[in-house]
């Protein structure tokens, strides 16, 4: 349940920033009433803002021009693969882009990032998936196994590689296991200590040249846990020092944003401080790659309110979108905040609990529980905070119910 904010239309909201608030009483995002929008396209809207995106990636670079390293930033585009933001990002040519598949590759060459500025770090690569990747000579390929090593040894020896490590050290949004990548319980990720002369020695046997070291140890994780993220840091580099050829250590992505009103926001200048610390002296190239921190708070679902129902002691406001649209608060407890686009009273200490359910007939699709919410009526819309990373990108069309919209506002 948020705090209540202070009555008067700007004041006290959490979430509020220069470019997402109330503007005479109607909900604006990068100058643009939310409203207004929902009501050119038919069902559910995901809009992003250029400019909010643009904003956090300016942040990410004036952190990282503290580390006294150099740094490269790769935007891992299964937070968002909506074409207008990648061709954006490609021409603002601040960040290369990290892929996951071969389809992202495609669609992110498709969309302006030449090969050099991408990497691919991905699991379970089959060997057609191989054959795809390995057309693009300059693209850097992560191996997450021994046997994928033996694999790309075996077609294109003499090959530069990277080799994405587990530190066994992990961290995330508030602890969250789900959203750990390494730590004490064996994840798929990455290659152990105690495979890693294994390792070594597959590279050697095929000549492939380990260029880059790779390590992503969780997701969303904020200042309360960077303590945490910097011991994995530090137990990651340690695999530095059997790398002779080594150019880049890539710190993965992970880095959160708040998602309710008790979370502070992740400190960056203490995250550039850690890096500092680990990389000044090594004359190494330092890679992040992050989704979420680029586009998260950049994006809004947009959704119609259908019935008002009060059910025992509960009061539901459905709405016309369910969790297949943004399964993070589902999957993972990471909430979208459901805001009024247009309240009809600012006096939140009248506003009442309200649960907020989707459209999906699953029993977990609620959207939020005891919400304080202004009154809401049938067509009212509701915008859902920080659906830019993981909300379209992870959708689906559960229940026949997976069509939706997007815009990105230019800016
Ligand atoms: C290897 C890798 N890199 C980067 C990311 C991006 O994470 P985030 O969006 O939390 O920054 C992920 C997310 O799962 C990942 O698996």
């Amino acid at each position: 349940v948020s705090l209540a904010p202070a009555a008067g239309p700007d004041a006290g909201f959490w979430w509020a920033r220069d470019d997402l608030g109330f503007k005479d009483g109607r909900l604006h995002l990068a100058g643009h009433d939310l409203a207004t929008l929902a009501a050119t396209v038919e069902g559910p809207l995901h809009v992003y803002s250029e400019a909010r995106i643009a904003a956090n990636l300016g942040r990410l670079h004036a952190a990282l021009a503290e580390i006294g390293a150099p740094a490269r930033v790769y935007y891992a585009m299964k937070a968002n693969r909506f074409e207008p933001v990648l061709r954006a990002l490609a021409r603002r040519g601040l960040s290369g882009v990290d892929v996951c598949s071969p389809a992202e590759m495609d669609r992110a060459l498709a969309c302006g990032f030449a090969a050099g500025d991408v990497s691919f770090t991905g699991t379970g690569v089959s060997n057609r998936d191989l054959g795809r990747l390995l057309a693009q000579p300059d693209l850097t390929i992560n191996c997450d196994t021994i046997g994928m090593i033996r694999r790309i040894g075996e077609r294109s020896p003499g090959r530069a590689i990277g080799i994405r490590v587990n530190p066994e050290l992990g961290v995330s949004y508030g602890g969250a296991e789900r959203l750990t990548y390494a730590g004490d319980a064996a994840t798929k990720f990455g290659i152990y200590r105690e495979q890693w002369p294994d390792a070594l020695a597959m590279a050697r046997v095929h000549d492939l040249t380990i260029t880059s070291l790779h390590f992503h140890v969780g997701c969303g994780y904020l200042t309360r846990e960077l303590e945490a993220w910097d011991a994995a840091v530090g137990a990651g580099l340690a695999f530095v020092d059997d790398l002779p050829d080594v150019r880049t250590v890539n710190v993965g992505g992970g880095l959160g944003l708040p998602h309710r009103s008790t979370d502070a926001p992740l400190d960056l200048s203490r995250w550039a401080e850690m890096l500092r610390r680990r990389f000044a002296t090594r004359g190494l190239t330092v890679a992040v790659e992050p989704g979420d921190y680029i586009v998260k708070d950049a994006g809004v679902l947009l959704l119609q309110v259908t019935d008002v129902e009060r059910k025992r002691d509960v009061t539901f406001v459905s709405v016309d979108g369910g969790f297949n649209l943004a399964p993070e608060p589902a999957y993972y407890d990471l909430p979208c905040e459901p805001v009024a686009c247009q309240p009809r009273s600012f006096d939140t200490a009248a506003w009442r609990p309200m649960t907020v359910a989707g459209n999906i007939n699953e029993a977990l699709d609620i959207w939020a529980h005891a919400h304080p919410m202004p009154e809401l009526r049938e067509g009212d819309r509701i915008a859902f905070l920080n659906a830019g990373g993981y909300g379209a990108s992870m959708s689906s069309n559960h229940c026949m119910r997976g069509e939706f919209t997007e815009m990105l506002l230019p800016g």
